[in-house]
């Protein structure tokens, strides 16, 4: 629906717009705009409520891994329905699929891992670690070592704990968050954040030097923990420099703290192997994952915790009488049968070598955009990238934020039936693992439609001269 069409009255968009609340949306906006109403999809295609196919080019929000319509997955959710559709692993209970998930995350965790905790979303999972970094420390006999540091504009949820951790303004602005002791370092985006002539090795000391220095600051036997996603999705898929995990784990390791990697988007397959935390060399004592581990057919997230930080954790619930993190839906059957499901599935049709040899169609694709005007950077790695839109490509001089030009970018991909998702002006790519190179490359020539239309715009708009 293109952006100046109000909703019919009692449409499905009129509907949504009088009783949905949407997040991450403008509110006011929507009561006029009204939604794009997605009804069905297969594969990597969608189709809205007016028969519009689109290609979804962010598989949802980053978690549609395997693609609309596998039956499998269907299927494993209906006979773990009508066998046992709940138990609960409170006081000792258990159940098969439950079991069978958390062998199969310990066997191909990407670091020696002890043990498997489940929540319902990515927020629960980071949020249960913040939890459990302070449950650690405490029995440690260091109660005062509880402040967390993450990165700005990094995104690890919306539970209060995983908002604090987000380094992202609209988590914070006006919810007076985040709380005590969340504190944020600058993201390792070289491109935007380097100083004038600076390399990628000079910015990865620097920035090194920077969390060095805010632990010394802030006192090490305050600081607990660092969480990181190996590579930042909704903060503009920003791939770290060579060396900068290197230098900020040997800066983690010297102050004692815990490190949690963020696997939400990168985990099975996404990044050409099974875990981010592989491909960046991350070393971490605690790993989230959520979205592609069930393809987000049903909610689930399992956090991985190594033996360094269960057998205190367990001695302590020991003290305690129970371990107290506990949620209704923890390691729910019919999501866990699903997992499970999904986790065949990675396994049988080998997604990583799928990923693997896909992406040189998808980087090659968008790296080829650098010879449009609007491209300044196109930054990734596996099947997630993204696409940043500047002023000018010499200098990357951005456009200023009020003109929307990510926004109207993302609007007029919709209009040519590719649906991305724009962060201000970086345009984010995260397709279904399963995409194909003919549907790489339609998504492509989509795109380029779109970067053309909004160009179009901003010359009609006297902000770029014709060239
Ligand atoms: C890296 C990362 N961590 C955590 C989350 C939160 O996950 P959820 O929305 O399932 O709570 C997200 C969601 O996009 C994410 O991208």
């Amino acid at each position: 629906m293109s952006e100046d069409t109000a909703p019919r009255p009692n449409s499905p968009e009129a509907r949504d717009a009088a009783s949905v609340i949407h997040p991450l949306t403008n509110l006011k906006v929507h009561l006029e705009k009204g939604p794009v109403v997605i009804e069905e999809g297969k594969g990597v295609w969608v189709t809205d409520n007016h028969g519009n196919e689109y290609i979804e080019g962010m598989a949802g929000l980053w978690c549609i891994s395997l693609g609309y319509g596998q039956d499998r997955l269907v299927k494993a959710a209906s006979d773990q329905m009508a066998r046992l559709p709940y138990y609960h692993l409170t006081n000792h209970k258990s159940h098969s699929p439950v079991i069978d998930l958390a062998e199969m995350l310990l066997d191909i965790a990407p670091v020696p891992m002890s043990k498997i905790w489940f929540a319902n979303s990515g927020s629960e999972g980071n949020d249960s670690a913040a939890r459990i970094v302070w449950y650690y420390w405490n029995a440690m006999g260091k109660p005062e070592k509880r402040k967390i540091i993450a990165h700005q504009r990094a995104y690890h949820g919306n539970t209060i704990a995983s908002a604090s951790l987000s380094g992202m303004h609209y988590n914070h602005a006006s919810f007076g968050l985040p709380l005590d002791g969340f504190l944020h370092i600058t993201p390792p985006h070289h491109y935007r954040y380097a100083q004038p002539g600076e390399s990628e090795e000079d910015f990865a000391t620097r920035l090194a030097d920077e969390l060095d220095a805010l632990i010394e600051d802030e006192g090490p036997e305050t600081v607990g923990a660092f969480f990181t996603e190996p590579i930042m999705g909704s903060g503009g898929v920003i791939v770290p420099p060579p060396t900068y995990y290197e230098k900020i784990q040997a800066v983690i390791r010297k102050h004692n703290m815990l490190l949690i990697a963020d696997e939400v988007i990168t985990a099975f397959g996404r990044t050409g192997n099974m875990f981010g935390t592989t491909t960046m060399g991350l070393e971490p004592d605690m790993l989230v994952c959520a979205k592609g581990l069930s393809s987000a057919y049903i909610p689930i997230s399992a956090l991985m915790i190594n033996a360094r930080v269960f057998d205190v954790i367990a001695e302590e619930s020991d003290k305690v009488g129970v371990f107290g993190l506990s949620f209704t839906y923890s390691g729910h059957p019919v999501s866990a049968a699903v997992a499970r499901e999904a986790l065949q599935i990675y396994a049988e049709e080998d997604i990583v070598g799928h990923v693997r040899s896909m992406e040189p169609h998808f980087m090659g694709g968008l790296k080829a955009l650098r010879d449009h005007p609007l491209v300044g950077e196109v930054r990734g790695k596996g099947l997630v990238a993204g696409v940043e839109l500047v002023r000018d490509k010499t200098t990357g001089e951005a456009f200023d934020p009020l003109l929307t030009v990510g926004p109207y970018c993302n609007d007029r991909a919709e209009d040519h039936g590719l649906i991305v998702r724009a962060i201000g002006d970086t345009i984010s790519f995260c397709p279904p693992l399963i995409i194909n190179k003919n549907e790489i490359e339609e998504m492509i020539v989509r795109f380029r439609k779109a970067l053309d239309d909004t160009l179009d715009m901003l010359i009609t708009q006297g902000q770029i001269a014709a060239t």
